[in-house]
């Protein structure tokens, strides 16, 4: 198949409501999308990545007008908001968040992979916005990597993976956070943060105190399907560090991480701040891929803020 890479939003959304598959940016990273009413669009996603049958999809909403709406696009594919629900949408909507609901009857079991509950999110990036708009239909979208690889940052990243497997891929820039989405369990008493991200569990919480820590709560069944499968891999070895005191790195060695440890890397980034650090990571475990690096040391950072999500996604990476 041959692999439309455009940077008009009109032809990309033609894909979509011809019922093909298009990549596209947004704030967090690039989605693989495509109608979320229409399943046998939403199973060329599943076949495209290789991604496990029963890994739910996030769907994608826009405001059909800039800057209103966005609770009425979200009424659509769920079965009513509770007040968490609607208090996270007005604080976070747009925004990289995703909150999992019950689902509307019409949403498709492919898309929730047969449960009754349904991820929402509506990005902030106007590209991705604009894009949305264009579809005029809401957009099934998993992170537009081969299953088990970490998720694209650039559009050239989605080209290498899935480049002549999908219809389309708009162009956008390298995407501002890196990471994907916070995903927030909104069915219960009280919100449950399923996966880290640039919502960061602070955030939540000055919103709802209340708001819980999935992996500080017991359950016998992983809460979200996606955290039991392999992620984010690169194939070399990923190794966690604390770089305050120096060490000897093994031979064909990387680093990330804020400070800049001595000793022979092949390849070192050192990021400003947690921010850039997040936003380079998959970046770079890439990076180390195309070089074949045999060993990626990575700093670990304090667990608050988007530190979090970043000590999430490397300890993954690593396992
Ligand atoms: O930032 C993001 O979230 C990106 C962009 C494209 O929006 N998307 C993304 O999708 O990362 P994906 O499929 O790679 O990750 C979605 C995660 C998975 O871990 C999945 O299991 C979980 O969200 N998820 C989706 N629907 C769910 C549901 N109904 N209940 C629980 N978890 C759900
Ligand atoms: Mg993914």
């Amino acid at each position: 198949m041959e692999t439309v890479i455009t940077e008009d939003i009109k032809v990309a959304a033609a894909f979509i409501r011809k019922g093909g598959v298009v990549a596209f940016p947004t704030e967090t990273v690039y989605g693989l999308g495509a109608n979320a009413f229409d399943a046998a669009a939403v199973a060329k996603i599943f076949a495209a990545k290789g991604r496990p049958a029963d890994n739910p999809l996030i769907v994608h909403v826009t405001n059909r007008e800039k800057g209103k709406g966005a609770r009425e696009e979200v009424a659509v594919l769920a079965d009513g908001l509770n007040a968490n629900a609607e208090k996270l949408i007005a604080e976070f909507f747009p925004g990289p968040l995703t909150l999992v609901l019950k689902r509307a009857k019409g949403v498709p079991d492919i898309v929730t992979a047969g449960l009754e509950t349904v991820g929402i999110r509506m990005p902030r990036l106007e590209l991705a916005q604009m894009f949305l708009r264009e579809c005029g239909v809401p957009v099934a979208a998993p992170s537009a990597n081969i299953s088990g690889r970490p998720s694209p940052t650039t559009w050239q990243t989605v080209r290498d993976d899935l480049g002549g497997r999908i219809d389309c891929i708009l162009k956008g820039n390298v995407t501002e956070i890196g990471l994907e989405s916070t995903v927030v369990d909104c069915t219960g008493e009280i919100p449950l943060v399923l996966r880290h991200g640039a919502v960061t569990l602070e955030m939540l919480r000055s919103v709802i105190p209340e708001t819980a820590d999935a992996a500080d709560i017991q359950t016998e069944k992983p809460r979200s399907p996606g955290q039991k499968h392999k992620h984010y891999s690169p194939k070399a070895l990923v190794k966690v560090v604390e770089t305050s005191g120096e060490f000897e790195p093994l031979e064909n060695a990387a680093f990330i991480g804020l400070s800049g440890p001595t000793g022979n890397f092949e390849l070192k980034k050192i990021a400003a701040d947690v921010n850039e650090y997040a936003a380079a990571l998959f970046e770079f475990f890439r990076e180390c891929d195309r070089r074949n690096i045999a060993v990626i040391y990575c700093e670990s950072v304090a667990e608050k803020g988007i530190g979090k999500a970043v000590m999430d996604r490397i300890r993954r990476a690593g396992s």
